[in-house]
């Protein structure tokens, strides 16, 4: 019996492929960051955040210039960044503002400068960093800022596991009655219909609509409705790890949407973002985290086989896995993340 090699190969997508340098991550929530510095991990390398006397959102790499003191370690003055170990300070684009030790008027080094970011933005509620400039447009939500919708965050999941495997498990639509029996799967047609996968650029859409027994539905005991119905699901993927289902309720009304936003930490790391937005809860919070509860206890379920893959990547040629049509999404998949490579090395 042969071992399988537990490094990944070198045409293989793993967390800390060069690529992903040059995309958009989430790297926190926006509520996580304010005036003290907050430290993150993206593709092996630190980050320091913090907010501005006005607010906004500052980015440096978690490394002091002067003897690599992590700059988390210090605290936030004014508009800047002043070191913990010997108090040099920086501004938000990384320039060298202070040198206690030289005294006030001292001539600074110039060239000497703390590693800035290519992109720093908020979106939905997430603040995404790209190290270098991005070939991948920003990550939005259709949902985001429309009133009709609450909106429930999962707790932060940090989890062994390859961000591109877990981007595949969200699109993948045969693993419901087996991984998921404990939660929503036993009652999933293990048959999956024929569907078709929208490419733009970087992005995939697969839409369809199908019957399903809407068991919540309070209108199916009033007799207003049938238990079977007819609900459309959404599902949108964008370069390298932006993930969401839409699922529209068409017989009783609502929308309910799913993101899925991944962060890859380092080699064997991945921080799962999640948040919900529902329309049909008329404003129930505790409703909400029902859902949110539930949610949790679905992706448990996905990380279980997730965080135990020997190899954490997915290959970047399509001989090495095995394909069905009923794999379209997550074969479309790798072929933008294949893409993707390429647009990133030009
Ligand atoms: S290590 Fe940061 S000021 Fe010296
Ligand atoms: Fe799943």
């Amino acid at each position: 019996m042969t071992v399988p090699p537990t490094r990944p190969a070198a045409d293989e997508l793993d967390n800390l492929h060069p690529a992903l340098r040059r995309c958009w991550h989430p790297v926190a929530r926006s509520a996580e960051v304010g005036s003290e510095p907050f430290r993150c991990v993206l593709l092996g390398e630190p980050w320091v955040l913090w907010r501005d006397s006005a607010g906004e959102l500052k980015a440096l790499v978690d490394c002091c210039p002067h003897r690599r003191a992590p700059l988390s370690l210090g605290c936030v003055v004014g508009d800047d960044i002043q070191c913990g170990y010997h108090g040099w300070r920086f501004d938000g684009d990384g320039t060298l503002v202070a040198i206690p030790a030289l005294g006030e008027g001292a001539t600074l080094p110039g060239a000497v400068k703390a590693g800035s970011p290519a992109g720093l933005v908020e979106a939905h509620g997430m603040i995404y960093l790209a190290p270098e400039d991005p070939v991948v447009p920003v990550p939005t939500m259709a949902e985001d800022g429309d009133e009709s919708f609450l909106v429930g965050d999962l707790p932060v999941i940090t989890t062994r596991g390859s961000a591109a495997l877990l981007a595949d498990n969200f699109l993948d639509m045969a693993h419901f009655p087996f991984v998921h029996a404990g939660t929503f799967g036993a009652e999933e047609e293990r048959d999956v219909a024929p569907y078709e996968v929208v490419r733009e650029g970087l992005t995939t859409t697969v839409a369809f609509t199908h019957a399903f027994a809407n068991r919540e539905d309070p209108g199916v005991e009033a007799g207003l409705r049938p238990l079977i119905q007819q609900r459309r699901l959404i599902y949108r993927f964008t370069a390298p790890f932006h993930l969401s289902l839409r699922i529209e309720y068409l017989d009783a009304g609502g929308v309910n949407t799913i993101g899925f936003f991944l962060c890859p930490q380092d080699a064997e790391t991945v921080r799962v973002y999640s948040t919900l937005w529902r329309d049909d809860l008329d404003g129930d919070v505790e409703r909400m985290a029902e859902a949110v509860a539930f949610e949790v206890a679905v992706v448990e379920e996905d990380l279980r086989i997730q965080s135990a893959y020997d190899l954490l990547s997915v290959p970047l040629a399509l001989n090495v896995e095995a394909h069905t049509r009923v794999d379209k999404t997550t074969l479309e998949m790798r072929r933008v993340l294949i893409d993707l490579v390429a647009e990133a090395a030009r």
